[in-house]
């Protein structure tokens, strides 16, 4: 068996576990030293390109379940298609919004709208290109509407529980240096905790010891043109790429997008 079917195993396990409520997850002695021998070896783990592609089939594991998925019957009926994510699956930056609108429905990748291409320009300011990082949402279906009716609904915190876990496996792959939240839903999606962005934008958190920076939705700032909106936003960028240690240019130091 391969390391990625048999890390596929051991998460169709873990669900399993999850589902049922066991709260002591165990494995045999058998199962482990299989695991073992099939795991790559350190070595391994460094060379960059096999570690890249195993990476790849991992996320496409998980994407072919997700565009299966009827676990919200409403959003199964109701979607185009599921929007999975996009982006480098080695990123050291993670994007988490909160769920398709009509455009991602519609062209099956995330941030392609309105609010997507200012999250595009945000992300060349940066000095990256989307093929760069990686931008996922909460949820990976497009929260449904009302037949004839406008615009966008925010997912409910039923969908997003429900959802969580495909992500979940998504940064568990990727294993980006930094996360990045995208608004108050997106938190609440990937904590599980509500508050608002006053309270939480603009300074460290962290996600399974993962650092999370927490920042503006770009549709907000769509919504709120005001300079000193977006010059925040900027300014947890600028944190982000300190924490990197990517080098910042006096431009990039003073722009207000
Ligand atoms: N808003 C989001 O949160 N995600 C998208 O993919 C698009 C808009």
């Amino acid at each position: 068996m391969q390391f990625p079917s048999a890390l596929e195993t051991v998460l169709a396990m873990l669900e399993r576990i999850r589902d049922e409520n066991i709260h002591r997850p165990c494995a045999s002695r058998g199962t482990l030293e299989t695991l073992n021998r099939n795991a790559p070896h350190k070595n391994d783990i460094n060379n960059s390109e096999s570690f890249r592609e195993s990476k790849i089939d991992m996320l496409a594991s998980v994407q072919a379940r997700v565009a299966v998925c009827t676990k919200c019957p409403h959003l199964a009926s109701s979607r185009t298609q599921t929007v999975f994510g996009v982006g480098n699956p080695d990123a050291e930056i993670m994007f988490i919004g909160e769920a398709p609108g009509v455009d991602e429905d519609a062209q099956g990748e995330p941030f392609v709208g309105r609010a997507g291409q200012l999250l595009t320009k945000i992300i060349k300011a940066m000095g990256f290109a989307r093929k760069d990082v990686y931008i996922a949402n909460i949820l990976k279906c497009r929260p449904d509407m009302p037949a004839g009716s406008f615009g966008n609904r925010a997912p409910t915190p039923l969908e997003m529980q429900t959802c969580r876990p495909y992500l979940v496996e998504q940064i568990d792959i990727i294993q980006p240096k930094v996360l990045v939240a995208l608004g108050a839903t997106a938190v609440e999606g990937l904590l599980g905790s509500r508050g608002t962005m006053r309270e939480l934008r603009g300074r460290w958190h962290s996600y399974n010891g993962t650092p999370l920076m927490i920042t503006y939705h770009p549709a907000y700032l769509l919504r709120n043109q005001a300079p000193s909106e977006k010059r925040k936003l900027w300014e947890d960028m600028l944190q982000i790429l300190e924490r990197l240690e990517k080098p910042i240019s006096e431009k990039q130091r003073n722009y207000f997008l």
